[in-house]
């Protein structure tokens, strides 16, 4: 619920914002600033209307895996985008970091956009509104823009099995970043046991773009850990429901499913779960 205000609230206040720094006539969405960041210091605020000038759009033909449907999206490429905002040295980050209007906030390694092609789509072709809705969260019908990032899948079995994971909508800002030192209270204590560091790639990956843990990660959806940890307060059949089908335990619950794509559902369920308890007896106040 409360979770729920601070999103509306923070649509409220984007929305004032922009509606009071505008010169008349009316805002447009080319006026939207993305903010680009380097390690925690902002290299520029680029407004959406300028990316044209800076790399060529393309016309790109995806898995669209939040409709589970192939889709066409008028996008730009990543790649380019970065090597003229931080110079070639951003292949050197280890990660980047996604901020979107609603909280979601994923963190990819920076070689998956080495080994694959990422794009920054702006728009759906043939003027169809750029919206979709999201099968994975209660069929809501959510906007993507300003920017929405996608990836060229449709050839790619690796990049099938990641599911809507690195897939934000709604992007305001872009950061290059060392998971360690951004995340150090999310981060698994030394001599954790294997299936545990597993578990914590797995979080990484499917749960903390929408959760935290000790107040790091996502504001989407509820903390995990601090004051006590969901291990602590759900029974273990109910905690791996969760994880693998939401709405057997909540109807119309908006989280989704552990994605189906995803090979050893069962076994990474198990080893998130390894890290979850690891991390109850790590516990950090979160810092606001
Ligand atoms: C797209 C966002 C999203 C993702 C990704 C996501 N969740 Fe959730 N999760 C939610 C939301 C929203 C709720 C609150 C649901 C509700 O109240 O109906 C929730 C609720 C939960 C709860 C219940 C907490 C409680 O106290 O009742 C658990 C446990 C949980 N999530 C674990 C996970 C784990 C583990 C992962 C990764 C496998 C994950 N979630 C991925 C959005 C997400």
């Amino acid at each position: 619920m409360i979770i729920r205000i601070a999103k509306n609230l923070r649509y409220v206040l984007f929305t004032l914002v922009i509606t009071f720094s505008l010169p008349t006539p009316a805002f447009s969405q080319n006026d939207i600033g993305i903010e680009f960041k380097d390690h925690g210091r902002t290299v520029k605020t680029l407004p959406l209307g300028d990316f044209s000038a800076i790399v060529a759009a393309a016309s790109l033909k995806v898995f669209e895996a939040h409709e589970r449907k192939e889709r066409t999206y008028k996008a730009y490429p990543v790649r380019p985008l970065l090597d003229y905002i931080f110079g070639k040295g951003w292949e050197q980050a280890e990660e980047i970091v996604f901020t979107s209007m609603d909280g979601y906030q994923p963190s990819i390694p920076v070689a998956k956009f080495l080994t694959h092609d990422a794009y920054l789509a702006f728009a759906s072709t043939d003027d169809a509104p750029f919206t979709l809705t999201n099968v994975l969260q209660n069929n809501e019908l959510v906007q993507l823009g300003p920017l929405y990032l996608v990836w060229d899948n449709l050839q790619s079995k690796t990049l099938l099995t990641d599911g809507a994971s690195g897939m934000p909508y709604q992007v305001i800002g872009v950061e290059l970043t060392a998971f360690a030192t951004r995340f150090p209270n999310l981060s698994l204590p030394a001599q954790a046991s294997a299936p545990a560091q597993r578990g914590f790639l797995h979080f990484r990956k499917h749960c903390m773009a929408c959760h935290t843990i000790n107040g790091e990660g996502g504001g989407k959806a509820p903390e995990l850990n601090y004051p006590a940890s969901v291990v602590e307060y759900l029974k273990p059949e109910y905690l791996t429901r969760w994880i693998m089908s939401p709405v057997s335990v909540r109807y119309n619950t908006v989280m989704p499913p552990l994605a189906k794509e995803i090979p050893n559902r069962a076994q990474v369920a198990e080893e998130i779960i390894a890290y979850l308890k690891a991390m109850s007896v790590a516990k950090r106040k979160p810092v606001l």
